[in-house]
């Protein structure tokens, strides 16, 4: 899977840019405030509807402007697609081949894998961050996910206004609630595991750290049936909390996701060093078992690469991507850039301009 021609207009600084993109190795180049991170941004926001940078969708429009859209062709074997989105005054607009689409129809068509230093909140911040995470890379592989996420979630607020309400049908909703949440828990853990594997079998490790990422408590339980009774536990032992607070407090939405590296808990205890290269060895495990799933690789944005990695290790690992897939990789240093040899096309980024180097 590849993106092919990109086209931008009011984006963050980039104002109107079109470029034409290869399978393989594309090399962004530019000093610092340029744009490049936003070039990436553009292309996860193409390719999944949001940013990961930000939740406020505003921010994304050039200051002054109305409104933003991307354009991008997605290429995957003999399938192509125009994908188009368009963002004004807090509406969101999607586009496939020209006709607008609701977002489930506009799912899936590309899919992008982001490392960023913008993105270690997933790491640092909140829990909600690390089961987006994981969420977001399961609904990639198996588009039912979404669906179960989203039933999921209804049923979560539909419980929570009955526990608000006090109404006598609680029981009604908590049937319900626990087959949808035994459901995803079991796929997330599923999840989960085929991560775990690609980060043990995969071994980017710097300096050789063990990463690892654990779901909920140990032990957990397999098969959907065990998770419904291990809920069903977790529900009876939170009973009166849960009518105190008035809304449901074990779940899928609850549930802890731990990131490790040698064994101790990264938010607290991991280096920025180590931060970083477990965030980036998260990314290449999501773009292994995408690529194991589904047979062809999701494209891989990685920001500023070369300052996280000497410069051989991170010339390796982009050549490494791009042989299997598309790459989109920035830099502030034309030197490493040029370095990458002929297999790298190069861009040059300035002021918001993108040109073919
Ligand atoms: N909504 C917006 N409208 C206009 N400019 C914006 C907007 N949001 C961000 N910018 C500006 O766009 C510029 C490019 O930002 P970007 O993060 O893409 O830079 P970069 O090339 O990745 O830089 P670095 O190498 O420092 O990471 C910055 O000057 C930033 O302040
Ligand atoms: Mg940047």
């Amino acid at each position: 899977m590849w993106l092919g021609r990109l086209e931008l207009h009011d984006l963050r600084n980039l104002r109107d840019v079109a470029l034409e993109m290869e399978p393989g190795l594309n090399v962004f180049v530019g000093r610092n405030a340029q744009g490049k991170t936003s070039l990436l941004e553009a292309v996860a926001l193409l390719a999944r509807g949001r940013s990961f940078r930000t939740e406020d969708t505003r921010a994304l429009i050039r200051h002054g402007a109305p409104a933003l859209w991307a354009r991008g062709r997605a290429r995957e074997e003999e399938r192509s697609n125009e994908l188009e989105i368009e963002l004004f005054a807090g509406t969101r607009r999607l586009r496939v081949d020209g006709r607008e689409v609701p977002a489930r129809s506009y799912h899936g068509r590309l899919e992008a894998v982001v490392y960023s230093t913008d993105r270690l909140r997933v790491v640092r911040g909140p829990m909600r961050e690390r089961r987006a995470f994981l969420d977001r890379g399961a609904a990639a592989l198996w588009p039912s996910y979404r669906q179960a996420l989203r039933d999921y979630e209804r049923v979560v607020l539909q419980r929570n206004a009955a526990l608000v309400a006090g109404t006598p049908d609680l029981a009604a909703w908590d049937e319900q609630f626990l087959g949808l949440a035994a459901g995803l828990r079991q796929r997330r853990a599923v999840y989960v595991e085929r991560v775990r594997g690609a980060l043990a079998r995969e071994s980017f490790a710097p300096a050789g750290e063990r990463f690892d990422v654990r779901l909920g408590e140990d032990g957990e339980p397999a098969g959907e049936s065990a998770h419904r009774e291990r809920l069903r536990r977790e529900m009876d032992a939170r009973y009166r909390d849960e009518r105190r607070a008035r809304r449901s407090l074990v779940g899928p939405h609850r549930d802890a996701v731990t990131l490790t590296v040698n064994g101790q808990e990264a938010g607290e205890f991991a280096s920025s060093g180590q931060a970083r290269s477990l965030l980036l060895a998260l990314a290449l495990a999501a773009l292994t078992v995408y690529r194991e799933e589904r047979g062809t690789s999701a494209v891989a944005l990685l920001d500023d690469l070369d300052s996280e990695l000497d410069e051989e290790r991170a010339t390796a690992l982009c050549r490494e991507v791009a042989r299997r897939g598309q790459a989109l990789v920035t830099t502030a240093h034309p030197g490493w850039a040029r370095r990458l040899g002929p297999l790298a096309r190069l861009f040059a980024v300035e002021e918001g301009q993108v040109r073919a180097d």
